[in-house]
């Protein structure tokens, strides 16, 4: 028996070299097939099992299942180092070239536009305040001397939320005018930027969803001439030296007298208009004061609510409100 056992060891070391030499994962495997594989050397020599003495076998056997397992541990050894080398770069790396930056992201426009505004008012000695999105009707229009039977409340212009008591989208950050007046005491200067809801479809100009930034102002013996030059003041800064601003009688019944704001400028004149309506803005009636404890024998005030989008609208010249919320980089990059 001494022919049989005496095959397998020399076998085994030439199958063991092959597998150490194989230059590539193609040629360990055609190794493979030749010795491990069903028509392979070690496979033939069990195969010739049978034709030994029944007592040898059991030490034959032995024998060639332990050369089997050492090359099966080299292959494996033998796979991991040639995947390895298949892996790495084929050339050596230059680390002289330079380097490929990760794309930065950026502020969305609206959010650079109320940043910018917000601190421009700053610099006059403005803070800025927050409030609830989902408001009461208390905030949003009673205190604000909006009765209870104004187009405001109608439930088709505004998002409800339950009944009887129901809460509500905000419809304008003006609540957040009573919330502060509510916690302080003048004197008062705050703008307050934040997302307002109204029951709008959407178009060119118009978005269920928008922003306003909010501004209240209370002191003694505040008056229009403040209002407008603030007003003034904050978007020139803003939009530059050619814009040109317009007060027009309007009605808020949170205000007495009520104005609108009209803006003008070659941006506005481009897309073919003499001016464009921003923002509401009047003094501060008596009877909101009154709903929030002050004296409205002693304080005066001026408020104003500015649409963001409208802002950014004029400052970048963009022509529908639409793009701002489609999240399309090829627009979004360009800011
Ligand atoms: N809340 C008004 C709106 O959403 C804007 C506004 C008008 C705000 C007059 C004010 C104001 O503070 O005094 O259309």
């Amino acid at each position: 028996m001494s022919t049989f056992s005496d095959q397998v060891a020399p076998l085994k070391q030439s199958a063991l070299a092959e597998l150490a030499a194989a230059p590539d994962l193609a040629a360990l495997e055609q190794a493979r097939t030749r010795h491990l594989g069903a028509h392979g050397q070690f496979t033939a020599l069990l195969k010739q099992l049978s034709s030994l003495a029944k007592e040898e076998r059991p030490a034959a056997g032995k024998l060639i299942n332990d050369a089997k397992i050492e090359l099966e541990t080299a292959l494996a050894q033998r796979r991991t180092e040639l995947q390895l080398k298949a892996s790495l770069p084929q050339e050596p790396t230059d680390f002289t070239l330079p380097g490929r930056r990760r794309p930065l992201g950026k502020l969305h426009p609206l959010t650079q536009v109320t940043e910018d505004i917000v601190r421009i008012f700053r610099k006059i000695g403005f803070a800025i305040a927050d409030g609830p999105e989902i408001e009461d009707e208390y905030h949003c229009f009673d205190a604000l001397n909006t009765p209870a039977d104004h187009p405001a409340r109608d439930t088709q212009d505004t998002f409800y939320l339950g009944t009887p008591n129901p809460l509500l989208l905000r419809t304008h950050t003006s609540s957040v005018q009573i919330r502060v007046m509510q916690k302080q005491p003048p004197p008062v200067r705050i703008v307050v930027p934040g997302r307002v809801y109204r029951r709008d479809n959407a178009d060119a100009t118009h978005n269920p969803t928008f922003q306003q930034i909010e501004g209240l102002y209370v002191d003694k013996d505040v008056t229009v001439g403040d209002l407008k030059g603030t007003i003034e003041f904050v978007f020139r800064q803003l939009l530059g030296g050619e814009v040109k601003i317009r007060l027009r009688p309007h009605y808020f019944s949170y205000t007495e007298p009520s104005f609108e704001v009209d803006f003008s400028s070659p941006l506005v004149r481009k897309m073919g208009k003499d001016w464009l309506e921003i923002a509401g803005c009047g003094m501060v009636h008596p009877r909101v004061f009154e709903n929030v404890g002050y004296d409205p024998e002693i304080w005066t005030g001026w408020a104003f609510g500015f649409g963001i989008e409208r802002i950014a609208m004029i400052r970048y010249g963009i022509n529908d409100i639409r793009l701002f919320y489609e999240n399309d980089l090829r627009f979004l990059k360009q800011f």
